[in-house]
């Protein structure tokens, strides 16, 4: 069965480490991530964008995938169905068809219209038993076509928000989606430590986990981060050991590529990212 993130979070951000989110694309990455995290007795979460669940044929399709999926393949260790950057009417779609966690990001709005369209989302989460993440101070980079630049959330807004009830909150603290530029000057923890002072308890989210050096992620950790988005790192392992395979040209004998084979490089090479980022993040047996 699917699971609110809740419980996963509250327990990582006690023992001191954080839940990947892990975003999918198709059947092959949603198996990749899931199994991976049964190999390593790890609580996962399945990340998905709105133009993701658009190419996978909706959000029905994504969740019949999923638990299909979670029956078939015998996982045991909790899973949370997220939706990634959801807009009001996304998030309102994910909860009718079944996702058990959903992002509700109003970082782009003005503030009292993100205050407001999260505190309908509070409480329908709560009645549903879902876990519901709201965003502060716009993650940059691009995602699904949308392009930001690395903001630091204000602390105050950041309060107000955790304030509502939400489960967990992404505040910006100079992190992008996407790879970072080569004069990026690194995690604001002045502003994290400034967050974290002003909503307690509350699980942070880190977006953006491509590319941030290790100690930098382990001192996220440290000051209260419990959850970290990976989406790229996935995306460029699976898309090196595809080309690889395209060009070693080992299954062609004249009639084209088989395209179970043609997939398999590249799940096993998201499988490895994923293993690689459950043992930084700390979440190893933590199921
Ligand atoms: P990256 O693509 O930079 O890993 O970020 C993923 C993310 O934050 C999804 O919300």
């Amino acid at each position: 069965m699917l699971v609110s993130a809740k419980d996963m979070l509250n327990k990582a951000r006690d023992g001191k480490y954080a839940v990947g989110q892990f975003n999918i694309n198709n059947l092959e990455w949603t198996k990749a991530i899931l199994l991976t995290a049964q190999e390593c007795n790890s609580p996962v979460i399945l990340g998905v964008s709105e133009g993701a669940g658009k190419y996978m044929c909706g959000y029905n399709t994504v969740v019949g995938m999923t638990k299909g999926m979670f029956e078939t393949l015998k996982i045991t260790v909790p899973v949370a169905l997220h939706l990634d950057h959801g807009t009001f009417e996304g998030a309102k779609a994910c909860i009718n068809a079944g996702f058990s966690s959903i992002m509700f990001d109003g970082s782009h709005l003005p503030f009292e219209e993100n205050l407001a369209k999260t505190t309908a989302l509070v409480n329908t989460c709560d009645v549903l038993g879902l876990s519901l993440e709201a965003e502060v101070g716009a993650i940059g980079g691009e995602e699904d076509g949308v392009v930001g630049s690395g903001e630091c959330a204000d602390p105050d807004e950041c309060k107000k928000i955790a304030d509502l009830g939400v489960t967990m909150l992404a505040a910006g603290i100079g992190n992008i989606h996407g790879k970072y530029p080569a004069n990026w000057p690194g995690l604001s923890f002045e502003t994290l430590e400034k967050v974290k002072a002003k909503v307690g308890d509350m699980p942070l989210v880190l977006h953006g986990g491509t590319g941030i050096p290790d100690d930098q992620i382990k001192k996220a950790i440290s000051l209260g981060v419990a959850k970290i988005n990976v989406n790229t790192e996935c995306q460029l392992s699976f898309q090196e050991a595809t080309r690889k395979y395209i060009e070693e040209g080992k299954d062609l004998q004249g009639k084209g590529f088989d395209p179970r084979k043609l997939l398999a490089p590249g799940f096993e090479a998201i499988k490895a990212k994923v293993k690689e980022k459950m043992e930084l993040f700390g979440s190893v047996n933590k199921a």
